[in-house]
């Protein structure tokens, strides 16, 4: 198959490069020149693990390029998916349709040939409606059919979950699209992965119910943090005790300083807005996207709560700025949040991440950047771990103890034992515990 992949960023490059990995002929297209330089140059313009090997071994073996030529790149594919960014717009939180808009101009402007346009992009439903009027205005004689397909695949992870994906969902009802969709898929059949062929409208709701199911998860294990703080029970227990029954699943239930990325936030406020448009919201996911907004700065005050109620003057070492580990992502970090509520309270912050700090820089102008974790501790009254990073899982503590000049630790990732920090001399905090 000729694969034309339209938007080269995370979810356009890692999906390009497993195409390409399954034998298909793929050419990565974006708009910005100096992007497509330096893939060509070999160089990854995201921190993903196993990227670089992937996308170097498959250019090697001609089977993935890299072009700002849209017209061209189209007319030649059999599949033209669409993966250009969906950002929340500035105002009203609704998914920004802008760059699939223009996309679905290009590709009409261009297709020569039977193909299938396939949306990866997280659009709210309809849009496949709206992208294929686009197309037909354009092209009113072409032979396509435009296809939902969205992705799941998480950072950190996501050549992974491209290869294993617990299911490929695929939203057409259309024969002969599907069959192309097939082909594409066919190497993870061998996978053993199912494939759901589901209507395009159903398809969209699918990729946004996914992602607010698992954001309540999340949020509600948040919630019960609390109760357990207060009541004096353990939240990591009670998340076994419950994960073990299989109707609930044991994943996605770490308490934590709230969801943050770049799908999370987004793709929940969007849903909601789509709801309330349709009359009919989602009551649910409303309060999670407050909850966790809320849960942010209340990061912020635990850790002043943690330091007897007042950081004035007081510096704070942060370890983990990224949403998650694994990741450069910066995008609705908790840790954004978090900074800004202890500076507003008067403490000096100061923060390592292992990744993140070049993106960091730019949104958290007020923390001062420190080279490593030691760096960031030294001197610090309080230390706060923020993203559960490996490097800061096994820190060396009574190493810990002489840089810092406190003993406040806040661990916002229950990634130490309660018993084991106290006992090596901390003022210990985690969630839940
Ligand atoms: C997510 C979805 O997992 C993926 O399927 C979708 O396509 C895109 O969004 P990603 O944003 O990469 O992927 O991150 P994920 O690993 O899901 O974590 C999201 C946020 O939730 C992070 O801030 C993480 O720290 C937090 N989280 C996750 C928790 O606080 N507790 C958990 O138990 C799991």
């Amino acid at each position: 198959m000729k694969i034309a992949m339209i938007g080269s960023g995370y979810v356009g490059l890692v999906s390009g490069a497993c195409f390409a990995d399954f034998g298909h002929d793929v050419v990565c297209v974006d708009k910005d020149p100096a992007k497509i330089e330096s893939l060509l140059a070999g160089k990854m313009p995201i921190y993903e693990p196993g990227l670089e090997g992937l996308v170097a071994s498959n250019v090697r073996a001609g089977r993935l390029s890299f072009s700002t030529d849209l017209p061209s790149s189209v007319a030649d594919a059999d599949a033209v998916f669409i993966a250009v960014g969906t950002p929340s717009r500035r105002g009203d939180g609704f998914a920004d349709l802008s760059y699939v808009r223009d996309a679905a101009r290009e590709i009409g402007e261009s297709i020569a040939k039977r193909c299938v346009v396939v949306t990866k992009s997280t659009v709210p439903v309809g849009t496949g409606d709206e992208v294929e009027k686009i197309i037909r205005q354009t092209a009113p004689e072409a032979e396509f059919e435009v296809v939902s397909n969205p992705e799941f695949l998480r950072e950190g992870a996501a050549i992974g979950d491209f290869k294993r994906p617990d299911r490929i969902v695929v939203g057409t009802e259309v024969e002969w699209a599907r069959d192309y969709m097939r082909e594409i898929y066919q190497p993870l059949f061998l996978n053993e992965s199912p494939i759901l062929f589901v209507s395009r409208r159903t398809s969209e709701v699918i990729k946004y119910a996914a992602n607010a199911f698992l954001a309540t998860k999340i949020t509600f294990i948040n919630e019960m943090a609390d109760l357990c703080e207060k009541v004096g029970a353990n939240v990591q227990d009670v998340s076994r005790g419950i994960g073990l029954d299989g109707r609930i699943g044991s994943k996605f239930l770490h308490a934590g300083p709230g969801y943050g990325g770049s799908c999370f936030p987004k793709d929940t406020l969007a849903l909601m807005k789509t709801a309330q448009d349709h009359e009919a919201p989602l009551q649910i996911v409303e309060a999670v996207v407050r909850v966790n907004d809320l849960r942010k700065r209340a990061m912020a005050r635990k850790v002043i709560a943690a330091m007897g109620g007042d950081v004035e003057g007081k510096r704070i070492a942060m370890l983990g700025l990224t949403f998650k580990p694994n990741t450069d992502d910066m995008r609705d970090a908790p840790a954004i949040v978090i900074a800004q509520g202890l500076i507003d309270a008067g403490a000096e912050v100061i923060a390592y991440d292992p990744e993140g700090m070049e993106a960091a820089r730019s949104l958290m102008p007020g923390v001062i950047m420190a080279e490593g974790a030691y760096q960031a501790l030294q001197d610090a009254d309080c230390a706060v771990i923020v993203t559960e990073w490996d490097v800061f899982r096994a820190l060396a503590l009574p190493r810990v103890l002489g840089t810092m000049r406190g003993n406040t630790l806040v661990d916002l990732r229950n990634i130490y034992k309660p018993e084991q920090m106290k006992a090596a001399g901390f003022n210990y905090v985690s969630v839940g515990r």
